[in-house]
């Protein structure tokens, strides 16, 4: 990827300051958290890496990273409560569905919280993850994977798909990762500046969960009923079969 024609197109304060662009790392997530440790890390600093090795999504799962994908990581030096990182979640989702409608002309739907679908299969997916200390969070770290012109392994194909195969061209990977830079800064400002209301209202037109029936396991729990919504904390209201309203923060998986 070409770094400066990427730096020149970004209309941002913060994000994409500083790009670090690699043909193969273990994992941009684990890079920024290693940088963050040894006091070399930028706030606005992107990671970007044409494969990686050892990627992760949510609850630890392998983050299958071939090249050919678009695998980043952004992070933000934030000092805030932690209870309000569920906040930053539907930012990072709205940001691929418009950047896929916007770049690629293709609909995508939002699985709460944060998987990106195309024709019911998964074609992105994002993680917020955080630096504590002392209860507040001092670092936010944003890691998103979006599969675009990488071949899909065949024991993923049933539930995963790329932009490749939807579009049947390949994709430059550039202008997608500038649309994305711009599009999570815009949004972060609009949260730090307390004004997530519209993007949550996006984000639930975008929902594919809302308003139908779900069973949502969490642990060794497992929930039943309606999603209704998705509050300004980021969390799953369900009206569980049995009446009761519960707030799900996070899940291992969604099924409906
Ligand atoms: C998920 O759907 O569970 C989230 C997937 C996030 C994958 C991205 S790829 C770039 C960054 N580096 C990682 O190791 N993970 C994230």
């Amino acid at each position: 990827m070409d770094i400066q024609k990427l730096k020149d197109s970004l209309n941002t304060k913060i994000l994409g300051k500083e790009i670090l662009s690699f043909d193969r790392v273990d994992s941009t997530q684990r890079y920024a958290k290693r940088i963050i440790d040894n006091g070399r890390a930028k706030d606005g600093g992107v990671i970007v890496a044409g494969g990686q090795t050892d990627g992760y999504g949510r609850c630890g799962r392998k983050w299958f990273s071939p090249p050919g994908g678009l695998w980043f990581s952004a992070i933000l030096k934030k000092e805030m409560p932690v209870k309000d990182i569920g906040r930053l979640v539907p930012l990072l989702a709205l940001s691929i569905v418009e950047m896929l409608e916007n770049t690629a002309d293709i609909k995508a739907f939002i699985k709460w919280p944060n998987d990106i679908l195309v024709k019911d299969k998964k074609i992105a997916g994002s993680i917020v993850e955080t630096i504590v200390k002392d209860n507040r969070i001092e670092w936010i770290i944003f890691g998103i994977g979006i599969n675009v012109n990488n071949a899909i392994p065949k024991e993923l194909a049933g539930n995963a798909v790329s932009l490749k195969e939807v579009i049947g061209k390949e994709s430059d990977l550039m202008p997608l990762l500038s649309f994305l830079i711009c599009s999570i800064e815009s949004k972060y400002m609009d949260f730090l500046n307390d004004k997530c209301g519209s993007c949550l209202d996006k984000y639930r037109g975008k929902s594919m969960l809302l308003g139908k029936n779900v069973k949502v396991t969490q642990g060794e729990e497992v929930y039943s009923g309606m999603a209704e919504d998705v509050d300004i904390e980021g969390r799953l209201i369900l009206k569980t079969n049995d009446g009761k309203v519960i707030r799900v923060i996070a899940a291992d998986s969604v099924v409906f």
